[in-house]
């Protein structure tokens, strides 16, 4: 029986040695010392011995038992480190590699020239807003003064879905849903940057195009407050220093209606190819609400008045930027829309 325990002790010890992984040493210690191991039946079988070398025998398995468990236990941890350092070894990082550059994408200028009005008008107490592009006939037109038949309308190529609805020809539209949400509860004082739409195509016409209106009301608004915001307006949107001329013209939704000229940026007044020699650049629809506006969209026209004022953006862009052709601003071609991946003033024209 002797020689049976120093044979399993023997093996054991070779096999732990010669063990690879942690299934295989989990297979020893069960051989050896499981419920069926090659000990556990030794011990099993001590009934049949004489009583003196029961003892013997019962010590001598057990300290085999203790030995076996204390080499499986430091293999167990052996082949654990082993484990562990290959590990890290496979999941080593680099920090010194240099990362992947993302690129980035850049504001569209007619993006940030809408931003930079927005800034503006807040900055003057004006709340910012919105409507539909799909727009009414009686938004767009009925309740700003153009009644169907108008020979007005004939100056915007309209886009109808049906007769009643079509994409919406000026941003003016949003006057009207302004005054008719309001109905005189409190002053309004509002800007809407948008899109619009025209039948348009020619090289200097897109059939979309932006705009943003801008709507005063209050008691005793005169057109001293409009010349005097729209100068603040252009001034900060295109130089300190330019000039503003009112040419009066004519819109069905303001009397008396202008258009409203800058110096030119450019030649600074002296006629260049930009101004195409006159010394102005026409930039504004502007004038005093017509109170028939005001009447149909729920204002007492002898207690209050407003001015509103409505221009392209595109245009306010192609000036600011010194773009030349409309066309690139809605063709998204990356290395016109890369130049303006730097900040705001570095952009900036100086003319
Ligand atoms: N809606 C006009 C257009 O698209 C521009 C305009 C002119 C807007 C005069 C106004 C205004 O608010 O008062 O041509």
């Amino acid at each position: 029986m002797k020689d049976q325990i120093n044979k399993a002790k023997e093996n054991s010890t070779k096999e732990i040695e010669r063990c690879k992984s942690l299934k295989e040493l989990n297979d020893i210690r069960v051989k050896y010392l499981g419920k069926k191991g090659e000990l556990t039946i030794i011990l099993r079988g001590m009934g049949a011995l004489s009583e003196e070398e029961r003892p013997v025998i019962g010590s001598l398995v057990n300290e085999v038992k203790e030995e076996i468990e204390k080499l499986i236990q430091e293999k167990a941890e052996q082949l654990e480190q082993e484990q562990l350092n290959e590990k890290l070894k496979s999941e080593v990082i680099d920090v010194t590699l240099p990362g992947k550059k993302v690129k980035r994408g850049s504001k569209h200028p007619v993006n940030r020239i809408i931003e930079e009005l927005e800034d503006l008008f807040v900055s003057m107490g004006y709340d910012v807003v919105s409507g539909p592009e799909l727009e009414t006939d009686e938004y767009c037109f009925e309740r700003l003064n153009l009644p169907k038949g108008h020979p007005a309308r004939d100056m915007q190529d309209s886009f109808y879905i049906t007769s009643e609805y079509l994409l919406r020809t000026q941003t003016s539209a949003v006057q009207a849903r302004a005054m008719m949400a309001n109905k005189e509860k409190t002053p309004i004082r509002i800007v809407c940057p948008g899109k619009t739409y025209r039948r348009d195509d020619d090289a200097t016409h897109s059939h979309q195009f932006g705009q943003i209106e801008g709507l005063v009301i209050d008691k005793n608004i005169s057109l001293a407050d409009l010349k005097g915001t729209l100068e603040i307006f252009v001034r900060k949107m295109l130089g300190d220093n330019l000039k503003l001329r009112f040419r009066p013209s004519y819109f069905p939704f303001t009397e008396p209606s202008y258009e409203v000229d800058v110096s030119c940026f450019k030649c600074g007044g002296k006629g260049c190819n930009l101004c195409k020699q006159t010394g102005w650049i026409e930039i504004l629809g502007a004038g005093i609400v017509h109170p028939n506006v005001l009447k149909m969209n729920g204002y007492d026209p002898e207690k209050y008045s407003g001015f509103a004022f409505g221009t392209g953006l595109d245009r306010l862009a192609m000036f600011k930027y010194g773009i030349t052709d409309i066309r690139l601003l809605y063709t998204n071609d990356v290395r016109f829309l890369k130049q303006f991946d730097r900040k705001d003033e570095e952009n900036e024209i100086k003319y």
